[in-house]
């Protein structure tokens, strides 16, 4: 049973990120291949979702695939993307029943994502549950600073067009150009596996995000360990400059 006991369910962070890493040292670790963690860690995903729709988390975002991971081998990178496929084969109406949208973040025109992966994406995200609890946006081909940077040149080129005047682009007209702009920036960012570091994820929604860093290793997270995450940036003080 999920214990929620110490939990202020007024305080519920609108936006949680979490950064799912250590599945190829899970793996490892029991002589098998880096991609049985990675099927391994689709357990901890769903029970993440159960964790996040049981809070009341509106919109959790899992980093599934990094613009920098495809730099890992053939074997993986293939590996990888047809998991997603399957996943979403498999899961999106169990997600649907449960009231969760699928969302996605990251460059999707990447000829590199297989044209059925691209198929499905769209076709997940246009069946939303009548209503929707929780936002589950997968970032998949994302990258913090591919994401700033995609905005920055839709913005020059509206100025070179002269549709957009220079002058006028603040930290909110910004915001409003980068992709999914409707997704609040992130309250908190969970990141498994002992490392400290963001790795470019969403850099621009995060300037002002709570960062939570756990030890344990993806496929051994959970919807207990999702929640007591919650706990510990509840006991935050956020100040966001203020004194
Ligand atoms: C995170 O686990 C999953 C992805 C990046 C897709 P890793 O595959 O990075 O696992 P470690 O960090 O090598 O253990
Ligand atoms: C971040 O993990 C990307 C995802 C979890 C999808 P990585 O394992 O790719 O990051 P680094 O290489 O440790 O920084
Ligand atoms: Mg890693």
């Amino acid at each position: 049973m999920l214990d929620l006991s110490k939990l202020d369910s007024s305080a519920v962070p609108r936006h949680v990120g979490v950064i799912m890493d250590g599945n190829g040292r899970w793996a490892e670790a029991r002589g098998l291949e880096r991609t049985a963690g990675h099927s391994e860690g689709e357990h901890s995903l769903m029970k993440t979702v159960d964790a996040a729709v049981a809070c009341g988390v509106r919109y959790l975002t899992a980093y599934t695939f990094s613009t920098e991971n495809w730099g890992r081998s053939d074997q993986e990178v293939e590996f990888l993307m047809w998991f997603k496929e399957d996943l979403l084969i498999r899961r999106r109406h169990e997600l649907l029943d449960k009231g969760v949208a699928l969302r996605f973040l990251g460059d999707r025109t990447d000829p590199r994502i297989p044209e059925r992966n691209r198929r499905l994406m769209i076709d997940s995200e246009e069946h939303r549950p009548p209503e929707v609890i929780t936002d589950l946006v997968l970032a998949f081909n994302h990258g913090g600073r591919a994401e700033i940077t995609t905005a920055a040149r839709h913005l020059a080129e509206q100025a070179a067009k002269g549709d957009v005047d220079p002058a006028t682009i603040d930290e909110s007209a910004f915001s409003a150009a980068i992709e999914q702009p409707d997704i609040p920036d992130v309250d908190m960012v969970i990141r498994t596996s002992g490392e400290y570091r963001t790795s470019n994820f969403m850099l621009w929604r995060a300037a002002y995000a709570e960062y939570v860093f756990v030890d344990t290793l993806w496929p051994d997270f959970d919807d207990q360990a999702f929640v007591d995450c919650v706990v510990e940036y509840q006991s935050r003080s956020r100040r966001f400059g203020g004194a």
